[in-house]
């Protein structure tokens, strides 16, 4: 896909992969709308963007941790922008950001649930009318090979809890709604995929895990990139990468009773529900 004169958000998008694949895609001429909450950080990346003579991003200051951050994010967008080729669900938490103690959002919910899956979900459904509209065009949900199975009797993991655990159950869970959602958009010309980026890249929340990083966001980046943008890709949906290569998810991916009680209680949690 030349993404030349088009919009594409990247969440998440004011420090490590994000960061990286937003400058790329200002680089070949897309409009790219950064997301984040550091107002300073992205500032820093928007001069870096203009001083290399690309056209200028757009700011979106959203924290993710409550729905409502997601909502007005949301609206936002839709407010200001009169199309989205691309939506690239990519803020996250890992998963020993802020201690290894269990963390709810302003929501109640289980935060790296909330932050990592329930809100790129809620921005997707509340911009599908827009990505729609510029079909063909794509949604990239950025997860894990770290993917845990959904206990439904215990989704926000009260019990038994760990960092580790909470990640990959969220990761699980984009992997899951990129199935799910693939399916509903058959015939739109939407396409949904997602993706391991690459293993232990140079960013915050590795280093915030103590963990020794192994691969570089340039690595994780053209991932991203090949799912923004490849041609091999287009018109496939559904799907699950391991960096360039497709693979199988974990197997809970594929249970469709799974992702209908995970769809179920995602349109619950987020209101969308009706
Ligand atoms: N690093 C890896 O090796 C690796 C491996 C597999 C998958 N991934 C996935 O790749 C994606 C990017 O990770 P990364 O390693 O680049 O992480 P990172 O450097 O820590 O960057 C995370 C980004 O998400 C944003 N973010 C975090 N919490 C947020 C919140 N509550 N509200 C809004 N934005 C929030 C951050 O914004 P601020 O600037 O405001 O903090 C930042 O822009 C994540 O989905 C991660 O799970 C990473």
């Amino acid at each position: 896909m030349d993404v030349n004169g088009k919009t594409v958000l990247i969440t998440g998008s004011t420090d490590g992969v994000g960061r990286y694949v937003a400058g790329e895609l200002a680089k070949q001429g897309a409009h790219v709308l950064i997301h984040g909450r550091d107002a300073g950080r992205a500032r820093a990346l928007a001069d870096e963007i203009k001083s290399r003579g690309h056209t200028a991003p757009t700011f979106y200051q959203a924290d993710l941790s409550s729905l409502a951050g997601a909502r007005g994010l949301a609206d936002k967008v839709a407010a200001d922008q009169k199309r989205i080729d691309v939506l690239v669900n990519n803020a996250g938490i890992g998963s020993q950001n802020y201690g290894p103690q269990r963390q709810e959002s302003a929501d109640g919910h289980e935060l790296r649930f909330a932050v990592n899956y329930l809100a790129g979900f809620l921005l997707a459904y509340r911009l599908l009318p827009m990505i729609k509209a510029a079909a063909p065009s794509r949604i990239v949900n950025v997860a894990s090979l770290g993917q845990h199975p959904i206990d439904f009797d215990d989704v926000m993991i009260t019990k038994n809890y760990s960092g580790s655990r909470a990640y990959a159950q969220s990761k699980l869970s984009q992997i899951m709604f990129t199935v799910d959602l693939a399916e509903e958009l058959k015939g739109t010309g939407v396409t949904v995929n997602s993706l391991h980026p690459a293993t232990y890249m140079n960013t915050t929340m590795v280093r915030a895990g103590g963990i020794t990083p192994m691969s570089t966001v340039e690595q994780g980046g053209a991932a991203i990139l090949h799912l923004v943008q490849g041609d091999d890709v287009a018109g496939r949906s559904g799907l699950f990468f391991n960096g360039m290569n497709e693979m199988k998810a974990n197997a809970q991916a594929y249970d469709a009773s799974a992702r209908k009680k995970l769809r179920e209680l995602s349109l619950k949690l987020t209101g969308l529900a009706g």
